[in-house]
């Protein structure tokens, strides 16, 4: 970090390893965006332009300069009501009745280490690894205080955003928009990269030219989404996967969100991303403090591959936490896909003695197990254990699988309530609901109101009571439908409901890692409609889909590997024909997509035959094997799987010396040309075995030419290939 004054301005310039960032307070006390993207020194103000320019208003403050304007100038916090017609990152509906507010230089503070953020996921980090810059602005009319606070961690790559908002003024005021990070460029081309999607197809990749116009994604769901994932990339128009410029932004936050990008009337880009203005009308009253949640920026100019990288490392070493941030996770059997809801306390011990047959670690038992739940039209709210449908309690249950050597796992979902529930008959009023309207229900079920303490409280002790009652290891957290009536019976207004519901969330999770710290938790919502950076503070995994079709899932896996390491991405190989889409893939295959994830089965083992309960063992093996490679190595994507004939990608080890490639032929045609896929990364002029054929390779080769794909007969052949370094220097 370097601050320095000339004449009448101040600078601030954050360096990370590889990038610069710049700020600077001009003599009015604005303060401008002057760059950011690849390491350079200097001040970069010469990249301002001024021109008297029609339709672009000036401050008064500026007098008769009529090339100052708001409406042209780069800035850090674009406010409504300076004369900037471009979108603003904040908007203040002020005591007075009136819009507005002109935030100006107060004051700064910088010191070592990354700043925390109350009641919110943040990026965290050693003293050592990490700096804080708080700036202070004022709007000196409405007393409107905001601290914006930057977060630099140098080795990575990565800058963090978040700001205070503080009414320090005389009555109530309304926040109306309140989004954590601006980027303003004031040259560039680019192109804008997003992740669209819907239940059971989640985070596609999309690549657009930045046009005239905003262009807006977001969620207006109360939940990330499956829709919009809250990450966006901009990319020059040339960059690819190895070499260009590109920067990535990523919301840490899981309630309702937006990310606009604009092409401005002087060719200006403008990317913002922050929550949602939609149904936020967030009162502060006298004296009170709003936080915007932290926006995670990273740059790159090798290329996508290392700015995902860089957002890996982010997010598996600075957000995810606990014993399993880096421990190897359990290799799972989910309930689900095998029985549904229909099962008992037999059934189950039956699929924990065939998953421990198998070498599987852990048996989770999922939806069905509590209240009165046998279908998902009742039960939801009632955690009490249903030891009818058991035939015994939970207790003796957990204590058999254990006697086996099984770890055991249960799956809840605390937010949602059905109307036919114990819960729902006492609280009525605990439920989202809109006065004198029906509810719109989803999947037959309301939410309960988490933005209400004593609805998170009660949901807490019942959800702990379960806990209680046996040696319970992993937790699967689900949310199965969208938030919709934004109606808080407790709230004295309900612009704040769609933050502090968030906020319920986060505090019943924080609570239960605090009580339960050896529990892995794993998020869900209809698989990956709650996949944020802000969710993996608390929950170090998340079930990436209810998709469990290893085709869709090499694409789902592809897109959500741009923002997402892969050690949080929950993947399981399911029984076919699969039940989403009714494809056959080879076990193999399943095995190869489900090991770019936590690795894990969602089956009945009874239904598979010999072979293949042969081949999961040897998948077990196999992963264990390369379960630190796939959990702390590089990822690379080699292939685009929505362009390309073969979906493939690469783990390697930091020290370049181990790499395993995944491959999966997505086609077939007669007399096929073949197929090389290139790697990517490896040590440059050396030899590498691959383990399995004892061949050897040349480096340069693999990274030029690439490695042959086989064509062999039938549908969706799959191949994993491991390459040890075996010689540092290739001279022949
Ligand atoms: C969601 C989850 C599934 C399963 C069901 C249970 O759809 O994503 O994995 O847990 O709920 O109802």
């Amino acid at each position: 970090m370097n601050i320095y004054s000339n004449e009448q301005k101040l600078f601030f310039t954050l360096h990370t390893k590889h990038t610069t960032y710049q700020m600077m307070v001009d003599e009015y006390g604005f303060l401008l965006h002057l760059y950011y993207g690849r390491k350079t020194s200097g001040t970069m103000e010469y990249l301002l332009s001024f021109a008297d320019r029609g339709f672009s208003g000036n401050p008064s403050c500026v007098g008769a300069d009529r090339t100052y304007s708001m409406d042209a100038l780069p800035q850090e916090l674009p406010c409504q009501g300076t004369g900037d017609y471009r979108s603003p990152s904040i908007v203040i509906l002020n005591s007075d009745g009136s819009y507005g507010c002109d935030f100006r230089y107060k004051g700064y503070l910088s010191r070592k280490g990354k700043y925390a953020l109350k009641k919110l996921p943040a990026v965290y980090a050693d003293e050592e690894e990490a700096e804080t810059l708080e700036i202070y602005l004022e709007d000196t009319v409405s007393n409107v205080q905001v601290t914006l606070l930057y977060g630099v961690l140098p080795e990575l790559d990565i800058i963090t955003r978040s700001a205070q908002i503080t009414n320090a003024g005389f009555g109530k005021i309304y926040l109306e928009k309140a989004q954590a990070a601006c980027l303003d460029f004031v040259n560039g081309d680019f192109d804008l990269i997003s992740f669209y999607g819907r239940h059971a197809m989640e985070r596609n990749f999309q690549r657009t030219p930045v046009v005239h116009g905003a262009q807006v994604i977001g969620s207006r769901r109360g939940t990330s989404s499956h829709q919009y994932n809250p990450m966006l990339i901009l990319a020059d128009k040339e960059t690819t996967e190895d070499a260009g410029s590109c920067y990535a932004m990523s919301f840490v936050f899981s309630g309702s969100f937006k990310g606009e990008v604009e092409w401005d009337q002087y060719n200006q880009t403008r990317a913002l991303l922050g929550l949602s203005d939609e149904l936020f009308s967030y009162p502060l009253l006298e004296g009170e403090t709003f936080i915007i949640p932290e926006v995670v920026l990273s740059y790159s100019r090798d290329g996508l591959a290392k700015l995902s990288q860089n957002l890996h490392k982010c997010i598996r070493n600075h957000l995810c936490r606990g014993s399993y941030q880096t421990g190897r996770r359990p290799v799972l059997l989910n309930s689900w896909e095998a029985s549904y809801f229909d099962f008992n306390g037999e059934s189950i011990f039956q699929l924990a003695k065939d998953a421990a047959e198998l070498g599987i670690d852990m048996i989770v038992m999922d939806d069905g197990w509590f209240g009165k739940r046998d279908d998902d039209n009742s039960g939801l709210g009632d955690w009490y254990v249903n030891e009818d449908k058991l035939g015994e309690s939970l207790g003796a249950l957990i204590q058999k699988i254990n006697g086996i050597g099984l770890k055991f796992g249960l799956w809840f979902e605390p937010e949602s309530v059905n109307e036919d529930s114990d819960l729902f008959r006492m609280h009525p009023d605990w439920a989202l609901r809109t006065p004198n309207r029906l509810p719109v229900r989803a999947r037959n079920q309301l939410l309960l109101d988490f933005s209400r303490k004593e609805v998170v409280d009660y949901i807490f002790g019942q959800v702990c009571n379960v806990l209680d009652q046996g040696n319970i290891e992993y937790v699967k957290w689900d949310l199965n439908r969208s938030l919709c009536d934004f109606y808080s019976n407790a709230a004295s207004n309900q612009g704040r409901v769609m933050y502090d519901y968030v906020l319920g969330v986060y505090d019943f999770l924080e609570r239960l890692i605090k009580r339960y710290p050896k529990i892995l938790i794993e998020g869900c919502s209809g698989g990956g409609g709650r996949f944020d950076a802000g969710m993996f503070y608390y929950t170090p995994q998340i079930w990436c889909s209810d998709n469990t079709d290893a085709i869709d899932r090499v694409r789902i896996q592809f897109g959500t590997s741009f923002g997402y390491p892969i050690s949080v991405v929950g993947s399981h190989v399911s029984a076919v024909p699969n039940h989403q889409t009714g494809r056959l893939t080879p076990f193999h295959t399943r095995g190869v997509v489900a090991m770019a994830g936590t690795f894990g089965y969602e089956l009945d083992p009874k239904s598979l035959s010999e072979e293949e309960k042969r081949e999961i063992k040897e998948q077990i093996g196999e992963y264990r094997q390369y379960a630190d490679l796939i959990q702390e190595g590089l990822y690379y994507r080699l292939t685009n799987p929505l362009t390309e004939k073969v979906g493939a990608w690469e783990f390697i080890s930091e020290d370049l010396s181990r790499v395993l490639v995944n491959a999966v032929v997505l086609q077939i045609h007669g007399n096929m040309p073949v197929n090389y896929v290139r790697l990517k990364g490896l040590k440059e002029n050396c030899i590498y075995r691959e383990q399995k054929s004892g061949r050897t390779y040349a480096s340069n080769a693999l990274m030029e030419c690439g490695i042959l794909i086989p064509n062999e007969m039938g549908d969706y052949q799959a191949y994993q290939m491991y390459f040890e370094l075996v010689n540092e220097v290739n001279n022949g």
